[in-house]
């Protein structure tokens, strides 16, 4: 928590298409692990670090598209697992581009060691990192580093001198 019991920073979290089905999906590349799980495990972990995490599931392009844009007006970074839009969703591209948010792409299966189409990630260019291959822990790598990397630039900013 910040001064005043104000959280200090805000994080959208967003799963794409088909990963409502977590734990009961092709669970050799998914694992056990259902998505609600994952919220919990997250927004323990942001309470813990004195954040906070808004979560949205959307099978549909344009619902994750809106998140992204309304994001703008109150999130100060994004963890975000965009599915298979990941490998062909210029659109989605385009609204991270956009909003210009500190933002982590998060895959729980090793997409470089699966089928060729899953190597490539028109999402990469346009965040600041990529986890892939750990499974849930992944989400939890990514929100901890996001949650550094905004620190270290408050402290740039001169919030602590
Ligand atoms: C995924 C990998 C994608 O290729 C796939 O379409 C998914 C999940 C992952 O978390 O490993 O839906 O993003």
């Amino acid at each position: 928590m910040g001064e005043g019991g104000t959280v200090a920073y805000r994080i959208l979290l967003i799963h794409g298409p088909n990963l409502n089905l977590l734990g009961d999906r092709e669970p050799a590349y998914y694992g056990n692990v259902k998505l609600e799980e994952i919220n919990a495990r997250m927004e323990r972990l942001a309470g813990e670090r004195g954040a906070e995490v808004r979560t949205l599931q959307s099978n549909s392009e344009g619902a994750l598209i809106d998140a992204i844009h309304d994001a703008r007006l109150w999130a100060d970074g994004i963890v975000i697992n965009p599915g298979a839009y990941t490998h062909y969703s210029y659109a989605l591209r385009d609204a991270l581009a956009a909003v210009r948010l500190p933002a982590v792409e998060v895959h729980l299966s090793n997409v470089h060691a699966r089928e060729e189409f899953r190597r490539i990630s028109v999402i990469a260019p346009v965040v600041t990192g990529t986890v892939a291959g750990l499974g849930w822990r992944g989400y939890v790598a990514a929100l901890d580093a996001l949650l550094g990397l905004l620190a270290d630039r408050r402290e740039g900013e001169g919030g602590q001198s």
